[in-house]
């Protein structure tokens, strides 16, 4: 038997791309190889990218320039961009660094083991279709090895509705959902491999309608099904849109135990006129409206978030309005970002704020998050809540795993095995994770 090759595979940006890498080694196992953790002994290294914004996408060309060396020293060496900036700049990238063999697009994966042979065979392989099939009901079944406890599950791709400042309508393309059935077979397969938590995956997961034999299953379905799989204890889903929230997918979080008590649901902005402006098709009170009714189905929910400052033609005052909304919501978490402008999507046009006032709203508004962050976490100290341990903490004897409401918990204990879930009762808040004892 011939030696298995080396694949070095770094990902970015969201969670997506952190399934589909996994999917994409799987495809290339199919061809021969084993993934390596360094890129200095591989055979393929393969750039999952983002191109969300600016820098992110920037990023891929000075990574890419830290290969030449290796490319030189081995010119049989395979090095390939997959993920957005590859769907996005997939011409560019092979312009300006002429070293790059093979760019694939995120609707292609299905296709990767024959670019790659293409690529070995010393041809330039790029594909960036949007092809009709669909690429999960193409690519190899999934290895039945034990896996970690906690599992990424794509269920939605793709997006529709175009916000102002936002290329994934036109990096992953339309919004598609996976049949039902095909998501059911693959979270039972997970669960036999030891899963005990799934996050459902989607660009706009709470769109998700799954064709199956009744019909079209709406997210809250899909959940429910799930959660009638033994073994599988946890369900979480992630990035969800204000305006596809509809109530079945609210009521779940009221009676369904296995839905974790966390939900992403990002708003952009507090004023109505810049959530106009970028499109987002609903008003802050709409929003604040909808957290009410998801808190009064389940009190001790988390809610967290996204933010853009800095959209063009943000004033003071349209600021001061989504400090606002920040102050009467409360988020447990939150990711906040100065706007880049994308080529390409309708807000680029625009001019843009003068970057220091950006960059002073983002400081004001990072330091109300941190704070409500800080009490959110404070308020868990006393505490019992379930978690479920991953792995190993930095201290000898101690394990680090997740709360249901997805805080880091850290519990010095030689009783706790990987994959437990056990009832821990907090005693201490730090910086970015709580700390606690195991209950009876
Ligand atoms: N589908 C999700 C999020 C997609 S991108 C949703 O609808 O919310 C993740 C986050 O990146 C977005 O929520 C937004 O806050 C941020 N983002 C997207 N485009 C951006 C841009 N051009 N500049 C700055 N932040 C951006
Ligand atoms: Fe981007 Fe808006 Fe679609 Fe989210 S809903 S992926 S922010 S266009
Ligand atoms: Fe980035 Fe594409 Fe995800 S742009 S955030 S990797 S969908």
């Amino acid at each position: 038997m011939s030696e298995p090759k080396k694949l070095y595979i770094k990902t970015y940006g969201c969670q997506m791309n952190v399934y589909d890498s996994e999917r994409m080694a799987e495809a290339l196992g199919g061809a021969g190889y084993v993934e390596t953790a360094t890129p200095d002994d591989a055979d393929m290294i393969l750039l999952n990218t983002c191109h969300i914004r600016e820098k992110a996408a920037e990023k891929i060309y000075s990574e890419l320039g830290r290969f030449r060396g290796l490319k030189t020293a081995r010119p049989d060496l395979t090095i390939g961009v997959a993920g957005c900036v590859a769907q996005a700049e997939g011409e560019e990238i092979m312009r300006r660094q002429p070293m790059v063999d093979l760019v694939v697009g995120p609707q292609s994966y299905h296709r990767l083991p024959e670019l790659e042979a293409k690529a070995r065979s010393g041809e330039k392989a790029l594909d960036t279709d949007f092809p009709a099939e669909d690429k999960f009901e193409h690519m190899p079944a999934r290895p039945k090895a034990k896996r970690a406890p906690t599992a990424f599950l794509t269920v939605q791709e793709g997006c529709d509705k175009f916000c102002a400042f936002c290329v994934v309508p036109y990096t992953r393309g339309a919004e598609v959902s996976r049949p039902a059935a095909r998501v059911l077979a693959e979270a039972r397969d997970l669960v036999e491999r030891g899963v005990r938590e799934i996050t459902l995956l989607g660009q706009n997961v709470n769109a998700y309608h799954g064709a199956s034999d009744g019909g079209d299953w709406s997210l809250a379905r899909l959940v429910r099904e799930l959660a009638r799989v033994d073994g599988l204890d946890r369900i979480r889903y992630t990035t969800s849109h204000p305006n596809d929230m509809e109530d079945d997918l609210i009521a779940a979080h009221g009676d369904e135990p296995k839905l974790m008590p966390y939900l992403h649901l990002p708003v952009q902005a507090g004023s109505d006129r810049i959530l106009k402006a970028m499109n987002r098709k609903h008003t802050a009170e709409q929003y604040i409206r909808l957290i009410e009714r998801i808190r009064a189905a389940r009190p001790d929910i988390l809610i967290s978030g996204d933010f853009i400052v800095g959209f063009p033609g943000e004033t003071d005052a349209d600021f001061a309005d989504t400090m606002a909304l920040i102050r009467q919501v409360g988020y447990g978490t939150a990711y906040s970002f100065k706007y880049s402008a994308r080529p390409g999507t309708p807000a680029a046009e625009k001019a843009l704020v003068d970057p220091q006032v950006a960059d002073a709203r983002l400081q004001e508004l990072q330091a109300l998050l941190a704070e409500q962050q800080r009490a959110t976490q404070e308020s868990m100290v006393g505490r019992d809540v379930s978690v479920l341990f991953e792995k190993p903490g930095r201290q000898p004897g101690q394990m680090v795993g997740k709360s249901d409401y997805l805080h880091a918990v850290h519990v010095a204990d030689d009783t706790i095995a990987k994959g437990d879930i056990r009832r821990v009762r907090i005693t201490r808040s730090g910086t970015n994770s709580l700390a606690g004892t195991l209950v009876g």
